[in-house]
């Protein structure tokens, strides 16, 4: 066995006989290796406790625990502990009912010191060899089961944005329909139908519902309000203030701090700023909805070699629970009363940064705040592309 297979390795060696025991240690210390020591099964069972063995010397013939009830117990309580038993020189049966009850192999006494090395040395592979199949399984099983959820993710984004294309058309004409009622409940000649404030309240709830459908659908369309071109060239930093204005009145509202930190070797860049605005309006307005009154969220903008931008939001919200860190990616996964988060933010939010090759990670402290990191790789357009070409330049 070499060193560097000896470093980790876990021998323990069980035997009465304390001469065999200290003379077998020092022969196998001098090969590198450093066996533990126990006089009996009760003692080498009370160990593995505490101490988890890769391979286990064991003699068979002892007083009180034998050899025999000792294997068992390991075996039953570390499968996948290796067991070399050493029996007596006429004593087979034992051997071969050993090995049936799961020893790795039996050597008779009196042992050949060459022969135990070897045994000890296979029955060391065989436990590491176990061990890497087993994380093998371990990992493949890991595997298939996140290309299975993200197989289902990407295939129900696609449909959820199918299906809010689709549904738009039929909540405009919802929407339509039921201005045109609650205008014509304003008109002087129906003043005074019967049942006429009823009427009033059902077309709010309505329109209540309409609003709520729209959130859903713009989250899951991105929102476009107007036409941009995909491309425009941008300071990050005026792309940052603008996504802070849209969602400042509830900051205010609870008297929240937003504060923007750029780096000074920001500079403008080529941008799809519908997206970027569309990551950053959610991450914002999720620090604000988790920060309690007079908190405190911090935008900054990094540059991100060799070319991208970092975008990290910051605040001093109440924190995400472990447990949920897997979970906020997930569509429909919100912790706000009913009607109030569509729980799409942060699946939208995560789409969109796939689509631009970018990442975005999340680090959280219940009760202290959260932090989200966005990287987004910046497109180097040819030098011919000037800022004034673009229409969308502002
Ligand atoms: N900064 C944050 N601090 C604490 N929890 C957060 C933060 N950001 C997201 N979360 C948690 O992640 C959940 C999902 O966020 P996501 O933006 O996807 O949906 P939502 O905010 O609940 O709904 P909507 O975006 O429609 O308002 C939230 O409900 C909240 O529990
Ligand atoms: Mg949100």
């Amino acid at each position: 066995m070499d060193s560097g297979q000896s470093a980790s390795f876990q021998l323990l060696l069980v035997d009465d006989e304390t001469d065999f025991r200290s003379t077998l240690t020092k022969r196998l210390s001098r090969r590198g290796i450093n066996a533990h020591q126990a006089e009996s099964g009760e003692t080498a069972i009370d160990f593995l406790v505490t101490h988890p063995m890769d391979v286990v010397v064991l003699d068979v013939k002892m007083p009180g625990m034998d050899g025999m009830e000792t294997l068992r117990h390991i075996k039953q309580r570390y499968p996948q502990t290796e067991v070399i038993l050493l029996t007596g020189h006429t004593a087979t049966r034992d051997g071969i009912e050993g090995i049936k009850a799961g020893a790795f192999d039996y050597l008779s006494k009196p042992v050949e010191f060459e022969h135990l090395l070897e045994k000890i040395k296979q029955a060391f592979e065989k436990k590491q060899r176990t061990e890497e199949r087993r994380l093998e399984a371990e990992y493949k099983a890991h595997i298939e089961q996140q290309m299975i959820a993200t197989e289902r993710l990407a295939a129900l984004g696609t449909l959820a944005a199918g299906v809010a294309h689709e549904i738009n058309n039929p909540l405009a004409i919802i929407n339509e329909a039921s201005g045109y009622l609650s205008s014509l409940l304003e008109k002087p000649e129906l003043a005074d139908i019967p049942r006429k404030e009823q009427m009033g309240r059902a077309v709010e709830k309505i329109q209540k519902g309409v609003k709520r459908a729209r959130a859903i659908t713009h989250q899951l369309l991105g929102s476009v309000r107007k036409p941009e071109p995909v491309l425009v060239h941008m300071h990050p930093n005026d792309l940052v203030d603008e996504s802070i204005q849209l969602v400042s009145k509830e900051a205010k509202d609870k008297e929240i701090s937003i504060t923007r930190e750029s780096a000074k070797d920001v500079r403008a860049v080529w941008i799809n700023a519908n997206q970027i605005r569309q990551i950053l309006i959610n991450l914002i307005a999720n620090a604000i909805h988790a920060t309690a009154p007079n908190g405190q969220i911090t935008i900054s903008i990094k540059k991100r070699e060799p070319n991208g931008i970092t975008l990290v939001v910051q605040d001093t919200g109440k924190g995400i629970p472990k447990e949920n860190l897997d979970k906020i990616f997930e569509p429909f996964f919100s912790d706000k009363p009913p009607g109030q988060g569509t729980g799409l933010g942060l699946f939208v939010t995560k789409e969109i940064v796939d689509k631009l090759d970018g990442s975005i990670k999340v680090d959280s402290r219940v009760g202290e705040g959260t932090t989200m990191t966005v990287h987004i790789p910046i497109q180097h357009l040819e030098s011919q592309r000037q800022r004034g070409d673009d229409v969308g330049h502002q």
